[in-house]
């Protein structure tokens, strides 16, 4: 008997039957080969098969070579999908999971870069993120777009999958394009009004319905609204939507999610977005068709939240994708009762990050498209068991000591401070990141089911390590570099010296703010070399705080990092509106009492500002390393994480499993 009976029971899909409640949505994976699916895709999707989930629709695939943002897109139109669709299918069906395919096109949200194509639009108007000025389609070129959809789902059907999820209205993508009044100024079949605008779609639908008969699900995706963003479609207009949509009597579901590339953060919202934020919206187009199963998506995060959305008729089935992409075995961990064990995605958007040049990665799961050698089942227990010190309890001891006791090893973990957790336990103290604590929140709790002996406030010297164990591994971490120089004086780096005046007692560094150490006065100058989220961690803290914070970076942009994990506009978003002031190209000068002098990078000319209270320096870190040097030649010894060199919390997890393995 599960805690959860409506997440664990079948549901109806069209001619087939899920057997719960949990659909994995699609998300690009990155593994792509020559535009086809690699042997690491059937073990990514076999893995979330056999952790329990219901359905899966498989990563958006391109219906047409003009849509291709970055290399590694799988051309549904290609007949070679075929065979490995085959493999696919039953690679999951072995875990009684059905298996759908994702066609779609990008339109305008995408570059021309890669495949050196004109970027595709209903109208000329361009992407606010691509900015690459649209081809406006021709009848005839859409005519080929629709030959797209049409072999996807040809291919598909003779690939065994359970179905076609037609994508591209969802996010803004071309068919979405097509839907806008904002973006689609036609005056052809295809433009106008309603109807007008939403007759590709159906024109896409009926077509799909025609390849791929009744015996295989069909089913859309669409928004539950674009975002509060100028001339997106609102929630009443999805709703109509919907409802003709299911009026055709074509599709067996709608799956629905939210946002454009206008307000990415409504797709795949970073911590501090809430938990089911998509809810609302959804119930509502639930409502406008009863008949239809209907998908919510977005941060639907816990066993609890799925189940409450389920009983409350506003959904009948809950969409996951970063939730499973954490951890694949969330569904059978919730239908066995062992739900306080799920890895939890805490929303730091770095599986969104990974996927701009490389195959996906989460954060806090290093198994993710390398389930092969690390997923579920791999770790086998040591023939000779050790005795294991780790020295550091951040995220790279604790996961070096966790994979080296599940193992089998006898781990000893020496943290100094009286606290684990390192530096997510001081980022996890700014409100907006909280649930980053999760990482290694769950990593403690994991600990704990272990026989690992955990020596808090022990700050370990090398003597103390040259005798009663096997091997020692050095975790510990990395110190704020406080000489204020920014990277573009690198001769300065090296040399011991300092910009004048950061001795001063009103400086410090991101790590004495967030510990609380600094007294910090009413107005605070930060400045950053390092394009990293860190800096606006500490913004936001103190904005928090009622400081007045103004953000100075050398860079021509604050926190370029957060492009890539998406949230960039969000999190500038809710910085300005803290009243949080933002200052780029300068560098730091001088510090002279309360005033700071600014260098212009391109110009060279001082620019003083006065009244500032503290300075707050985000200007990298330094490899704490002596003790694994002081080691090195007496005892077996390695290094993972900041001490090796400072990185992100991703590398310090990678690191530490790899070091768990292989002792
Ligand atoms: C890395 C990544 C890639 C995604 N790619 C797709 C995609 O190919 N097609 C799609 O419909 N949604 C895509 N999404 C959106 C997800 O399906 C989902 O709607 C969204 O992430 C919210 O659900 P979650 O909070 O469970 O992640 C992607 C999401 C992520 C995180
Ligand atoms: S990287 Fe972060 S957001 Fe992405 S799946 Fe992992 S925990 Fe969730």
């Amino acid at each position: 008997m599960t805690d959860y009976p409506n997440l664990f029971s079948p549901m109806r899909i069209g001619p087939k039957t899920a057997k719960n409640r949990i659909w994995m949505t699609a998300h690009s994976t990155q593994l792509v080969k020559d535009h086809n699916f690699s042997d690491a895709h059937v073990h990514y999707y076999a893995e979330r098969a056999k952790g329990g989930v219901g359905v899966i629709t498989m990563e958006a695939m391109a219906v047409h070579p003009t849509t291709q943002p970055y290399k590694g897109k799988i051309f549904a139109f290609d007949k070679a999908v075929v065979p490995n669709y085959r493999k696919l299918a039953a690679a999951v069906r072995e875990y009684d999971c059905l298996l759908l395919a994702q066609p779609w096109h990008r339109g305008r949200e995408t570059s021309g870069q890669v495949n050196r194509l004109p970027v595709w639009a209903p109208s000329s108007v361009p992407c606010a993120v691509y900015r690459e000025m649209p081809h406006v389609l021709t009848e005839e070129e859409i005519g080929e777009l629709v030959q797209g959809y049409v072999l996807a789902a040809r291919y598909a059907v003779e690939g065994d999958l359970d179905g076609v999820e037609v994508h591209g209205l969802a996010h803004g993508y071309l068919l979405g394009q097509f839907l806008s009044p904002a973006t689609n100024h036609r005056d052809d079949k295809y433009g106008g009004d309603f109807d007008r605008r939403l007759s590709l779609v159906l024109e896409i639908v009926e077509k799909t319905r025609a390849e791929t008969g009744r015996d295989k699900i069909v089913g859309v995706r669409i928004n539950g609204n674009d975002g509060d963003v100028p001339g997106g479609l609102t929630n009443e207009h999805w709703t109509r939507i919907a409802r003709t949509i299911a009026d055709t009597g074509l599709v067996d579901y709608i799956s629905v999610t939210q946002g454009t590339y206008l307000e990415r953060m409504n797709i795949y919202g970073a911590t501090p977005k809430p938990a089911g934020f998509q809810v609302e919206d959804t119930a509502r187009i639930k409502a406008a068709v009863p008949e239809l199963p209907v998908v919510v998506a977005g941060r639907m995060n816990t066993p609890e939240l799925a189940e409450q959305v389920l009983a409350s008729g506003g959904a009948d089935m809950i969409g996951m994708a970063r939730t499973l992409i954490a951890d694949p075995e969330w569904p059978n961990k919730a239908r066995d009762g062992k739900a306080n064990s799920i890895r939890p995605c805490v929303g730091a958007n770095w599986c969104l990050a990974s996927i701009v040049n490389s195959p996906l990665a989460c954060v806090h799961n290093p198994a993710v498209a390398r389930e092969a050698e690390l997923g579920v089942g791999t770790l086998l227990p040591v023939e000779t068991v050790k005795r294991v010190a780790v020295v550091g309890g951040g995220p790279a001891g604790l996961r070096t000591a966790l994979t080296a006791a599940q193992r089998g090893h006898h781990v000893t973990l020496f943290e100094q401070e009286s606290e684990l957790g390192g530096q997510v336990r001081l980022i996890g103290r700014s409100e907006t990141y909280a649930e980053w604590q999760g990482i290694t929140d769950w990593l403690i709790s994991q600990l704990g089911e272990t026989s690992v002996d955990v020596k808090l406030g022990h700050r370990v010297e090398a003597t103390e390590l040259l005798s009663g164990y096997d091997e020692v591994v050095v975790a510990t971490g990395s110190t704020p570099l406080k000489h204020g120089w920014s990277s573009l004086r690198p001769a300065s780096w090296g040399d011991g010296t300092i910009v004048p005046g950061v001795d001063q007692w009103n400086v410090h560094s991101i790590k004495e703010v967030l510990e609380g150490k600094a007294e910090i006065g009413p107005r605070v100058m930060i400045f950053d070399d390092t394009g990293a989220r860190q800096p606006l961690v500490a913004a936001e803290y103190l904005a928090d705080r009622r400081h007045a914070v103004t953000l100075v970076t050398r860079l021509p942009q604050v926190s370029p990092d957060l492009e890539a994990s998406r949230d960039l506009q969000s999190t500038y978003r809710r910085a300005r509106n803290k009243g949080i002031r933002f200052i780029t190209d300068h560098e730091l000068a001088e510090v002279v009492e309360d005033t700071v002098v600014l260098r212009d990078v391109w110009t060279g000319e001082l620019v003083p500002h006065e009244d500032v209270d503290a300075v707050v320096l985000s200007t990298g870190n330094r490899a704490d390393d002596a003790l694994f040097h002081a080691l090195r030649g007496s005892v077996p010894v390695r290094a993972v994480g900041d001490c090796v060199s400072p990185r992100r919390v991703f590398n310090a997890i990678w690191e530490g499993e790899l070091a768990g393995r292989d002792i």
